[in-house]
């Protein structure tokens, strides 16, 4: 039987949609392309902001219609709901789509394989049951790892480190769809990173919600921190770029700083949301850091390591967010410069303190200061982009492009580089002369491999 998985969200869905897939191909199962194709549709939802939700309903439409379209064929067809939305809003996904047969939280994912047999199972005695898997602390998601086979990848990929949060920032659903904080053994991290490894991947990004706050237990029997962490990943052979996301700003410490400094793999680019410019907003979401701490933990790391670049995140809209808060976030912005931003009007989720909070922005404020703020990163993008003009980077390949022999690849700080050399394959790193700057992507020639 032939499975297709609709991913949803963040890295670390994209992680727990491979793992899905590793899972259910070690069952026996084959993946498709092609959802009409389909014998088990999955959907790995998010809940992060509104549309991430709404649009798990109108596809749910699309995946009724097929289903219905086999039932009428005789043949049957699953549809499975799992990830954050799936943690959040169960009981609303039963009620409104009664045709979805299976809802499982983002913890409960290494039982799929067991879910999609038990109901083609009892589907042979005419039994049409509504599973449903929510259990926040279950662990076995990595355990049943261990026992699967690791099935296609690429050249760049993901792999979780640290799950859940702890920091209940007062705008975010994560710390109730997946649970507290939970840290893997470096050695299942290791071994699985050697796996990996061996079927060609060239680069890892470490994944956690809070990445910085990793603290499993070492090869050594002692408790890690992320610093040790990416020390012993550094000493596994054929790994040529680490990198590794979420961090909250309230966690860079000086190890970290100085493993930037001393580990060559480990690209000189960190992902660090700022989500506001205001100290008054920061302390309204929760977020344990003033501006200045955020610009101390920059200037830190680049005391180690002076190429370092940032990218963030921002809330725009948070309730309570003045003018003057609004323009501090410019101010910020304008200060770092960073190389790359992810920004979004605050969209309240259910549950959360926020959404609850007095003063919510009307829309159109929101949508005001978002065109602002986005004008403002993306100059500051198109800045650190020119910048690199005359300059040579290490870029990874990762796909062919459009034209003959082109190729297309990721330098160190994830811009986008194109170049045209017959010399050159998918999963090359080579050293690249930046030349141009066509829309978004960088232009090179090839300097040395
Ligand atoms: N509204 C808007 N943006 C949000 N984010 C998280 N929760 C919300 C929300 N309720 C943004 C943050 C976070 C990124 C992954 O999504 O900027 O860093
Ligand atoms: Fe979306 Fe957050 Fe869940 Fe990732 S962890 S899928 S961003 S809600």
């Amino acid at each position: 039987m032939k499975f297709f998985i609709k991913n949803y969200g963040c890295q670390m869905n994209l992680y727990d949609s491979e793992i899905m897939t590793d899972i259910l191909s070690t069952a026996g199962y084959i993946m498709c392309d092609n959802v009409d194709e389909a014998d088990i549709l999955l959907f790995n939802t998010c809940s992060i902001r509104e549309k991430a939700d709404e649009k798990l309903f109108s596809d749910l439409g699309r995946a009724k219609s097929i289903k219905f379209k086999k039932q009428d064929l005789g043949k049957e067809c699953l549809i499975i709901v799992c990830g954050c939305v799936a943690q959040a809003k169960a009981s609303t996904i039963f009620e409104r789509v009664p045709y979805v047969d299976a809802v499982l939280g983002p913890q409960e994912i290494g039982n799929i394989a067991i879910v999609v047999n038990s109901l083609l199972e009892q589907r042979k005695n005419n039994e049409y049951p509504h599973i449903l898997m929510r259990d926040l602390n279950t662990r076995n998601k990595f355990a049943t790892l261990k026992s699967t086979q690791i099935t296609k990848r690429g050249f760049s990929e993901f792999l979780t480190i640290q799950e859940g949060c702890n920091n209940f920032c007062t705008y975010c659903v994560v710390p109730y769809t997946r649970g507290r904080e939970f840290s893997r053994d470096a050695k299942d991290i290791i071994n699985e990173a050697k796996r990996m490894i061996s079927l060609g991947v060239k680069e890892i990004t470490l994944l956690g919600q809070n990445v910085n706050s990793y603290n499993g237990e070492g090869t050594d029997g002692k408790t890690w921190s992320l610093d040790r962490l990416l020390y012993a990943m550094a000493e596994i052979d054929g790994l040529v770029r680490l990198k590794y996301i979420t961090s909250n700003p309230k966690d860079i410490t000086e190890n970290i700083a100085k493993a930037h400094r001393d580990i060559d793999i480990l690209v000189p680019f960190l992902h660090l949301p700022i989500q506001s410019g205001s100290d008054f907003i920061l302390k309204k979401m929760n977020r344990k850091y003033s501006t200045d701490k955020y610009l101390y933990s920059i200037d830190l790391l680049r005391q180690y390591r002076a190429d370092m670049a940032f990218s963030s995140d921002f809330i725009v809209g948070f309730p309570e967010e003045s003018d003057k808060d609004f323009e501090d976030t410019l101010k910020i912005a304008d200060k770092v410069r960073f190389a790359q931003a992810y920004s979004f009007k605050y969209s309240p989720r259910e549950g959360t303190m926020a959404a609850k909070m007095n003063n919510q922005v009307p829309e159109k404020i929101k949508s005001e200061r978002l065109e602002i703020l986005q004008n403002i990163l993306n100059n500051h993008q198109n800045e650190f982009n020119r910048n690199t003009i005359g300059k040579t980077v290490s870029v990874l390949f990762t796909k062919y492009g459009k034209f003959k022999n082109q190729l297309v690849g990721r330098s160190e700080y994830s811009q986008a580089v194109s170049i045209c050399d017959s010399s050159i394959k998918i999963g090359d790193i080579a050293h690249v002369k930046i030349t141009d700057i066509k829309s978004h992507s960088l232009v090179g020639i090839i300097e040395k491999k």
